[in-house]
Protein backbone atom coordinates (compact mmCIF):
# COMPACT_ATOMS: atom_id res chain seq x y z
CA UNK A 1 0.00 0.00 0.00
CA UNK A 2 1.18 3.59 -0.60
CA UNK A 3 1.44 5.94 2.30
CA UNK A 4 0.11 9.27 1.91
CA UNK A 5 3.06 10.75 3.95
CA UNK A 6 0.93 14.14 3.72
CA UNK A 7 -1.65 13.13 5.36
CA UNK A 8 -0.15 11.15 8.03
CA UNK A 9 2.19 14.10 9.09
CA UNK A 10 -0.74 16.62 8.99
CA UNK A 11 -2.61 13.75 11.46
CA UNK A 12 0.37 13.75 14.01
CA UNK A 13 0.14 18.10 14.00
CA UNK A 14 -3.51 17.54 14.55
CA UNK A 15 -2.77 14.97 17.35
CA UNK A 16 0.09 17.37 18.75
CA UNK A 17 -2.93 19.84 19.10
CA UNK A 18 -5.02 18.00 20.71
CA UNK A 19 -7.57 17.00 18.18
CA UNK A 20 -9.29 13.61 17.49
CA UNK A 21 -7.60 11.38 14.25
CA UNK A 22 -8.98 8.10 13.40
CA UNK A 23 -6.33 5.58 12.87
CA UNK A 24 -6.39 2.39 10.92
CA UNK A 25 -4.35 -0.62 12.64
CA UNK A 26 -4.28 -4.07 12.01
CA UNK A 27 -7.04 -5.09 14.64
CA UNK A 28 -9.46 -2.69 13.73
CA UNK A 29 -9.12 1.49 13.54
CA UNK A 30 -8.90 3.31 16.38
CA UNK A 31 -10.24 6.76 18.03
CA UNK A 32 -6.97 8.39 18.52
CA UNK A 33 -5.46 11.10 20.65
CA UNK A 34 -2.50 13.02 22.26
CA UNK A 35 -1.82 10.12 25.12
CA UNK A 36 0.22 12.80 27.55
CA UNK A 37 -2.92 15.27 27.09
CA UNK A 38 -5.83 14.70 29.65
CA UNK A 39 -8.09 17.13 27.44
CA UNK A 40 -7.93 14.92 24.49
CA UNK A 41 -8.00 12.04 26.17
CA UNK A 42 -11.47 13.10 27.64
CA UNK A 43 -12.09 13.98 23.93
CA UNK A 44 -12.16 10.45 23.02
CA UNK A 45 -14.36 9.13 25.82
CA UNK A 46 -17.07 12.17 24.92
CA UNK A 47 -17.13 11.46 21.40
CA UNK A 48 -17.11 7.44 22.24
CA UNK A 49 -20.19 8.45 24.74
CA UNK A 50 -17.63 5.56 27.14
CA UNK A 51 -17.86 5.85 30.93
CA UNK A 52 -14.49 7.39 31.80
CA UNK A 53 -13.35 5.10 34.30
CA UNK A 54 -12.94 2.85 31.62
CA UNK A 55 -8.79 2.92 30.85
CA UNK A 56 -7.65 3.06 27.20
CA UNK A 57 -4.50 1.49 25.57
CA UNK A 58 -1.60 3.60 24.85
CA UNK A 59 0.13 2.71 21.07
CA UNK A 60 3.97 3.40 21.04
CA UNK A 61 6.55 3.31 18.11
CA UNK A 62 8.68 0.14 17.95
CA UNK A 63 11.79 2.16 19.48
CA UNK A 64 9.51 3.79 21.93
CA UNK A 65 10.88 3.92 25.76
CA UNK A 66 8.32 2.35 27.48
CA UNK A 67 9.94 3.80 31.01
CA UNK A 68 7.62 6.70 29.60
CA UNK A 69 4.76 4.68 30.85
CA UNK A 70 4.96 1.33 32.77
CA UNK A 71 7.13 1.69 36.09
CA UNK A 72 8.56 -1.52 35.19
CA UNK A 73 8.83 -3.80 31.86
CA UNK A 74 9.44 -7.45 33.19
CA UNK A 75 11.70 -9.99 31.60
CA UNK A 76 7.57 -11.75 30.20
CA UNK A 77 6.54 -8.62 28.94
CA UNK A 78 10.33 -8.06 27.00
CA UNK A 79 9.82 -11.80 25.76
CA UNK A 80 6.22 -11.04 24.51
CA UNK A 81 7.43 -7.84 23.13
CA UNK A 82 10.52 -9.46 21.25
CA UNK A 83 8.11 -12.51 20.14
CA UNK A 84 5.05 -9.93 19.33
CA UNK A 85 5.33 -6.53 18.10
CA UNK A 86 5.00 -4.61 16.07
CA UNK A 87 1.37 -6.99 16.03
CA UNK A 88 -1.81 -7.26 18.07
CA UNK A 89 -0.73 -7.70 21.54
CA UNK A 90 -1.43 -5.26 24.06
CA UNK A 91 -0.05 -5.79 27.53
CA UNK A 92 -1.08 -4.37 30.94
CA UNK A 93 2.01 -3.04 32.98
CA UNK A 94 2.11 -1.33 36.26
CA UNK A 95 1.74 2.48 35.07
CA UNK A 96 4.32 5.15 35.50
CA UNK A 97 3.55 7.78 37.93
CA UNK A 98 3.47 10.59 35.09
CA UNK A 99 0.76 8.87 32.96
CA UNK A 100 -2.61 10.80 33.24
CA UNK A 101 -5.28 9.41 35.22
CA UNK A 102 -7.61 9.75 32.28
CA UNK A 103 -5.75 7.25 30.45
CA UNK A 104 -5.43 4.46 33.11
CA UNK A 105 -8.95 5.00 34.07
CA UNK A 106 -7.57 5.79 37.73
CA UNK A 107 -6.02 2.11 37.43
CA UNK A 108 -2.36 1.60 38.99
CA UNK A 109 -2.05 0.09 35.18
CA UNK A 110 -1.16 1.20 31.49
CA UNK A 111 -2.13 -1.16 28.49
CA UNK A 112 0.56 -0.82 25.58
CA UNK A 113 0.67 -1.78 22.09
CA UNK A 114 3.06 -0.84 19.18
CA UNK A 115 0.70 -1.65 16.21
CA UNK A 116 2.33 -3.65 12.90
CA UNK A 117 -0.05 -1.45 10.52
CA UNK A 118 1.77 0.74 8.60
CA UNK A 119 -0.07 3.44 8.40
CA UNK A 120 -0.02 3.47 12.23
CA UNK A 121 3.73 2.73 12.62
CA UNK A 122 4.37 5.82 10.24
CA UNK A 123 2.01 7.94 12.26
CA UNK A 124 3.81 7.13 15.57
CA UNK A 125 7.26 7.79 14.09
CA UNK A 126 5.77 11.48 13.06
CA UNK A 127 3.78 12.20 16.37
CA UNK A 128 6.45 14.12 18.67
CA UNK A 129 9.16 12.63 17.16
CA UNK A 130 8.41 8.72 17.71
CA UNK A 131 8.81 9.46 21.75
CA UNK A 132 4.72 10.28 22.35
CA UNK A 133 1.89 7.60 22.92
CA UNK A 134 -1.30 7.23 21.07
CA UNK A 135 -4.37 6.55 23.28
CA UNK A 136 -6.61 4.69 20.78
CA UNK A 137 -9.84 2.93 21.88
CA UNK A 138 -11.64 1.24 18.69
CA UNK A 139 -13.35 3.78 17.12
CA UNK A 140 -16.94 2.76 17.92
CA UNK A 141 -19.62 4.25 19.75
CA UNK A 142 -19.60 2.71 23.56
CA UNK A 143 -20.87 -1.19 23.24
CA UNK A 144 -20.46 -1.34 19.29
CA UNK A 145 -19.30 -3.29 16.98
CA UNK A 146 -15.48 -1.92 16.29
CA UNK A 147 -15.02 -0.75 12.64
CA UNK A 148 -12.76 -2.08 10.52
CA UNK A 149 -12.45 0.11 7.45
CA UNK A 150 -12.39 4.13 7.75
CA UNK A 151 -15.87 4.61 6.06
CA UNK A 152 -17.23 2.63 9.75
CA UNK A 153 -15.35 5.24 11.19
CA UNK A 154 -17.23 8.00 9.17
CA UNK A 155 -20.76 5.85 10.01
CA UNK A 156 -20.15 6.11 13.68
CA UNK A 157 -18.90 10.13 13.78
CA UNK A 158 -19.81 11.76 10.48
CA UNK A 159 -16.72 12.78 8.43
CA UNK A 160 -13.85 14.54 9.67
CA UNK A 161 -14.87 18.06 10.28
CA UNK A 162 -18.57 17.38 10.58
CA UNK A 163 -18.32 15.59 14.08
CA UNK A 164 -15.09 14.90 16.55
CA UNK A 165 -13.33 13.73 13.92
CA UNK A 166 -10.29 16.49 12.76
CA UNK A 167 -8.74 13.52 10.49
CA UNK A 168 -9.20 10.04 9.28
CA UNK A 169 -6.47 8.12 7.78
CA UNK A 170 -7.54 5.33 5.04
CA UNK A 171 -5.36 2.71 5.63
CA UNK A 172 -8.03 -0.26 3.78
CA UNK A 173 -9.22 -2.79 5.38
CA UNK A 174 -8.22 -4.16 8.53
CA UNK A 175 -6.04 -7.54 7.97
CA UNK A 176 -7.28 -9.28 11.40
CA UNK A 177 -10.70 -7.89 12.26
CA UNK A 178 -10.93 -8.54 15.91
CA UNK A 179 -9.36 -6.44 18.89
CA UNK A 180 -5.81 -7.25 19.99
CA UNK A 181 -5.33 -10.01 22.32
CA UNK A 182 -4.63 -8.45 26.01
CA UNK A 183 -2.54 -10.17 28.61
CA UNK A 184 -2.61 -8.54 31.94
CA UNK A 185 1.44 -8.83 33.69
CA UNK A 186 0.79 -6.78 36.60
CA UNK A 187 0.56 -9.47 39.35
CA UNK A 188 3.24 -12.00 38.03
CA UNK A 189 4.44 -13.01 41.85
CA UNK A 190 0.79 -13.43 43.33
CA UNK A 191 -1.71 -14.61 39.99
CA UNK A 192 0.82 -15.21 36.81
CA UNK A 193 0.10 -13.95 33.38
CA UNK A 194 -3.72 -13.41 33.18
CA UNK A 195 -5.43 -13.44 29.58
CA UNK A 196 -8.06 -10.37 29.51
CA UNK A 197 -9.21 -10.71 25.71
CA UNK A 198 -8.35 -13.29 23.38
CA UNK A 199 -7.69 -12.57 19.93
CA UNK A 200 -5.62 -13.46 16.93
CA UNK A 201 -2.07 -14.42 19.06
CA UNK A 202 -3.75 -17.24 21.21
CA UNK A 203 -3.35 -18.60 24.54
CA UNK A 204 -1.07 -21.53 23.63
CA UNK A 205 1.07 -18.72 21.63
CA UNK A 206 1.72 -16.45 24.49
CA UNK A 207 1.73 -19.69 26.71
CA UNK A 208 4.61 -20.97 24.65
CA UNK A 209 6.82 -17.98 24.62
CA UNK A 210 6.52 -17.72 28.57
CA UNK A 211 7.01 -21.07 29.02
CA UNK A 212 3.99 -21.20 31.31
CA UNK A 213 0.20 -21.24 31.64
CA UNK A 214 -2.28 -18.23 31.37
CA UNK A 215 -4.92 -17.42 34.36
CA UNK A 216 -8.12 -16.86 33.65
CA UNK A 217 -9.60 -13.39 34.41
CA UNK A 218 -11.17 -12.74 37.97
CA UNK A 219 -12.84 -10.42 39.66
CA UNK A 220 -9.72 -8.36 40.83
CA UNK A 221 -8.52 -8.16 37.40
CA UNK A 222 -8.24 -4.79 35.55
CA UNK A 223 -11.12 -3.62 34.08
CA UNK A 224 -11.85 -4.16 30.43
CA UNK A 225 -15.01 -2.98 28.96
CA UNK A 226 -14.45 -5.33 26.22
CA UNK A 227 -15.03 -8.09 28.70
CA UNK A 228 -18.99 -6.52 29.93
CA UNK A 229 -21.32 -9.15 28.26
CA UNK A 230 -23.13 -7.16 26.28
CA UNK A 231 -20.42 -5.80 23.95
CA UNK A 232 -19.60 -5.90 20.00
CA UNK A 233 -23.22 -5.36 19.47
CA UNK A 234 -24.78 -4.27 16.21
CA UNK A 235 -28.56 -2.48 16.72
CA UNK A 236 -30.48 -5.75 15.20
CA UNK A 237 -30.42 -8.25 17.84
CA UNK A 238 -28.00 -11.42 17.42
CA UNK A 239 -28.68 -14.94 18.46
CA UNK A 240 -26.06 -17.76 18.06
CA UNK A 241 -27.29 -21.18 16.90
CA UNK A 242 -25.72 -24.62 16.43
CA UNK A 243 -25.00 -25.81 12.90
CA UNK A 244 -27.11 -29.10 13.10
CA UNK A 245 -29.93 -26.58 14.77
CA UNK A 246 -29.64 -23.93 11.78
CA UNK A 247 -31.96 -25.29 9.68
CA UNK A 248 -35.21 -25.87 12.20
CA UNK A 249 -34.35 -22.50 13.78
CA UNK A 250 -34.72 -20.58 10.45
CA UNK A 251 -37.72 -22.13 9.24
CA UNK A 252 -39.59 -21.52 12.72
CA UNK A 253 -38.39 -18.23 12.48
CA UNK A 254 -39.70 -17.87 8.94
CA UNK A 255 -43.19 -19.04 9.79
CA UNK A 256 -43.45 -16.83 12.56
CA UNK A 257 -43.24 -14.11 10.06
CA UNK A 258 -39.40 -13.24 11.12
CA UNK A 259 -37.36 -11.49 8.64
CA UNK A 260 -33.79 -13.02 9.28
CA UNK A 261 -30.62 -12.01 8.00
CA UNK A 262 -28.12 -15.33 8.48
CA UNK A 263 -24.37 -15.13 9.14
CA UNK A 264 -22.37 -18.92 7.92
CA UNK A 265 -19.50 -20.16 7.69
CA UNK A 266 -20.87 -24.28 6.17
CA UNK A 267 -21.67 -24.76 3.18
CA UNK A 268 -24.92 -26.42 4.08
CA UNK A 269 -26.63 -23.00 5.49
CA UNK A 270 -27.99 -20.74 3.27
CA UNK A 271 -31.00 -17.75 3.01
CA UNK A 272 -31.60 -14.86 1.03
CA UNK A 273 -29.96 -12.23 3.37
CA UNK A 274 -27.04 -14.01 4.36
CA UNK A 275 -23.18 -13.42 4.35
CA UNK A 276 -20.89 -16.25 3.97
CA UNK A 277 -17.77 -16.18 5.78
CA UNK A 278 -14.56 -18.54 5.70
CA UNK A 279 -14.56 -21.89 7.94
CA UNK A 280 -11.00 -20.69 9.09
CA UNK A 281 -10.47 -18.54 12.29
CA UNK A 282 -8.07 -15.90 10.77
CA UNK A 283 -10.63 -15.48 7.44
CA UNK A 284 -13.53 -15.53 9.58
CA UNK A 285 -12.19 -13.12 12.22
CA UNK A 286 -11.11 -10.65 9.49
CA UNK A 287 -14.74 -10.54 7.72
CA UNK A 288 -16.63 -10.84 10.96
CA UNK A 289 -17.66 -6.77 11.45
CA UNK A 290 -18.19 -6.63 8.05
CA UNK A 291 -20.52 -8.69 7.61
CA UNK A 292 -21.85 -7.98 11.07
CA UNK A 293 -22.18 -4.33 10.10
CA UNK A 294 -23.51 -4.79 6.57
CA UNK A 295 -26.28 -7.35 7.70
CA UNK A 296 -27.24 -4.84 10.81
CA UNK A 297 -28.48 -2.13 7.80
CA UNK A 298 -30.78 -4.68 6.14
CA UNK A 299 -34.05 -3.85 8.45
CA UNK A 300 -34.14 -7.37 9.62
CA UNK A 301 -35.93 -8.21 13.12
CA UNK A 302 -32.74 -10.87 13.61
CA UNK A 303 -29.27 -11.88 12.53
CA UNK A 304 -28.69 -15.62 13.30
CA UNK A 305 -24.87 -16.48 13.61
CA UNK A 306 -24.37 -20.27 12.80
CA UNK A 307 -22.04 -21.14 15.57
CA UNK A 308 -18.60 -21.06 14.43
CA UNK A 309 -16.45 -24.77 16.19
CA UNK A 310 -15.30 -24.08 19.79
CA UNK A 311 -12.19 -25.24 19.58
CA UNK A 312 -9.57 -22.67 20.79
CA UNK A 313 -8.43 -21.22 17.89
CA UNK A 314 -11.76 -19.87 17.45
CA UNK A 315 -11.35 -18.46 20.83
CA UNK A 316 -11.28 -14.51 19.76
CA UNK A 317 -14.06 -14.56 17.20
CA UNK A 318 -16.37 -16.91 20.11
CA UNK A 319 -15.68 -14.22 22.74
CA UNK A 320 -16.85 -11.43 20.28
CA UNK A 321 -20.08 -13.20 18.69
CA UNK A 322 -21.21 -14.60 22.43
CA UNK A 323 -20.81 -11.34 23.53
CA UNK A 324 -22.82 -9.61 20.51
CA UNK A 325 -25.22 -12.33 20.90
CA UNK A 326 -25.23 -12.00 24.69
CA UNK A 327 -29.41 -12.20 24.81
CA UNK A 328 -29.13 -15.49 22.48
CA UNK A 329 -31.92 -17.49 24.06
CA UNK A 330 -34.07 -14.38 25.02
CA UNK A 331 -34.41 -13.06 21.39
CA UNK A 332 -35.24 -16.49 20.19
CA UNK A 333 -37.89 -16.93 22.46
CA UNK A 334 -39.31 -13.65 22.22
CA UNK A 335 -39.30 -13.86 17.86
CA UNK A 336 -40.56 -17.67 17.93
CA UNK A 337 -42.96 -17.36 20.46
O1 LIG B 1 -6.88 -3.91 18.85
C1 LIG B 1 -7.05 -3.08 19.74
O2 LIG B 1 -6.69 -3.28 20.91
C2 LIG B 1 -7.75 -1.78 19.35
C3 LIG B 1 -6.84 -0.98 18.43
C4 LIG B 1 -7.38 0.39 18.10
O3 LIG B 1 -5.55 -0.91 18.97
N1 LIG B 1 -8.09 -1.03 20.52
C5 LIG B 1 -9.08 -1.41 21.34
O4 LIG B 1 -9.32 -0.51 22.33
O5 LIG B 1 -9.72 -2.44 21.21
P1 LIG B 1 -10.58 -0.56 23.28
O6 LIG B 1 -10.43 0.59 24.19
O7 LIG B 1 -11.83 -0.62 22.48
O8 LIG B 1 -10.34 -1.86 24.09
C6 LIG B 1 -9.16 -1.92 24.82
C7 LIG B 1 -9.37 -2.66 26.09
C8 LIG B 1 -10.47 -2.03 26.88
O9 LIG B 1 -11.41 -3.02 27.16
C9 LIG B 1 -9.77 -1.50 28.10
O10 LIG B 1 -10.57 -1.61 29.23
C10 LIG B 1 -8.51 -2.36 28.16
O11 LIG B 1 -8.17 -2.59 26.85
N2 LIG B 1 -7.43 -1.67 28.82
C11 LIG B 1 -6.75 -0.60 28.42
N3 LIG B 1 -5.90 -0.20 29.38
C12 LIG B 1 -6.04 -1.07 30.39
C13 LIG B 1 -5.49 -1.19 31.70
N4 LIG B 1 -4.60 -0.33 32.14
N5 LIG B 1 -5.89 -2.20 32.46
C14 LIG B 1 -6.82 -3.05 32.02
N6 LIG B 1 -7.40 -3.00 30.83
C15 LIG B 1 -7.02 -2.01 30.04
MG1 LIG C 1 -13.74 -1.27 21.84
Amino acid sequence: MDLDLNAIRAAARLLETGKLVAMPTETVYGLAADAGNPDAVAAIFAAKGRPSNHPVIVHVARDADLSRWASAVPDEARRLIDAFWPGPLTLILPRAANVPAAVTGGQDSVGLRCPSHPVAQALLKEFRGGQGGIAAPSANRFGRVSPTTAQHVIDEFGAPGAGPLAAVLDGGQSDVGIESTIVDLTRLDTRGPVMLRPGRISAAQVEQVLGRALAAPDTAAPRVSGSLDAHYAPHTPVALVESAELEDVVARLRAAGRRIALMHWSDAADAPLSAQLPADPDGYAHGLYVSLRALDTQGADLIVVEQPPQDSRWQGVNDRLRRAAFDSAGVLEKLLG
